[in-house]
């Protein structure tokens, strides 16, 4: 189930064993100044990666390492809306799980519905809802169990961390949206009515195939804006952007310390 090796990558990265991989999404790449970059591989130079066209999303790996721990960051991601299918949009993770890594840390920027989350702050995923109808898993493996997606002791871990930092962390629910528009008031109620805290266009096909594949996920929210509706303003991708600059160095702090302490 996984067409990824070794002896895909580029000799120099072939002796790498990482042990945690990342994924940023839209406008977090900034994260990777605050690590030491010893090595970067573009998607494009990896056959059989699908490779992003959206503004924001830079499209390599970089080798390098966060509070002593070797660490694979992947700068951008593929989505459903530019026409990937679910399997495709995962195959970076299976690209990462072929160099061995055991913890997954997702990232994304996403929309509040959970009226009492402000744009700017963070939320943990403590769970996801597929509205896409697509999944990564499509031709096996099949009944993949899916009732702890998101680690419940890197969800502690997080948790405390952040309250030792003083960083609100607020846990909830994602939801997964095909898009690539934004979503409508009546979808954003619609959501929230059926238990989302945050709603946005990635993540969960990664998480489930690197559940799949028995590494240990967790899931972090940029909210960058709240959902269409709650605000009398439309939505603008540059605000999404914009908020996700300013927080991705939040995460850096909390990413560091919790890897420093575990
Ligand atoms: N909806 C969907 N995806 C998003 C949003 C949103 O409001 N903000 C950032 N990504």
């Amino acid at each position: 189930m996984n067409e990824f090796t070794r002896a895909h990558f580029p000799a120099s990265i072939r002796d790498r064993h990482p042990r945690i991989g990342l994924v940023l999404g839209s406008g977090l790449g900034g994260f990777v100044s605050r690590i030491k970059i010893e090595e970067t591989v573009a998607f494009a130079d990896l056959e059989g990666l699908p490779v992003s066209t959206v503004p924001g999303h830079e499209g390599r790996f970089v080798f390098g390492s966060i509070g002593g721990i070797e660490i694979v960051i992947a700068q951008g991601r593929v989505h459903l809306y530019e026409g990937w299918s679910a399997r495709e949009v995962a195959a970076g993770i299976r690209a990462m799980a072929a160099l061995g890594i055991e913890k997954l840390i997702l990232t994304n920027a996403a929309g509040i519905i959970n009226e009492g989350f402000r744009p700017g702050q963070w939320m943990q995923i403590a769970d996801h809802l597929n509205f896409t109808g697509q999944s990564p898993l499509t031709g096996g493996p099949h009944f993949i169990d899916q009732t702890q997606v998101y680690s419940r002791s890197l969800r502690q871990l997080f948790h405390d961390q952040a309250d030792e930092l003083g960083i609100p962390l607020p846990a909830g629910v994602y939801a997964w949206m095909p898009g690539p528009q934004y979503e409508t008031p009546a979808e954003i109620r619609m959501l929230r009515t059926l238990g989302a805290d945050a709603v946005g266009m990635s993540t969960v096909p990664e998480a489930i195939q690197a559940r799949a594949l028995g590494i240990e996920v967790a899931g972090f929210s940029c909210l960058t804006n709240f959902g269409a509706g709650m605000t009398p303003d439309a939505l603008s991708h540059e605000e999404v952007i914009e908020t996700g600059q300013q927080a991705a160095e939040t995460l850096a702090r909390l990413l560091e310390a919790s890897f420093l302490n575990d």
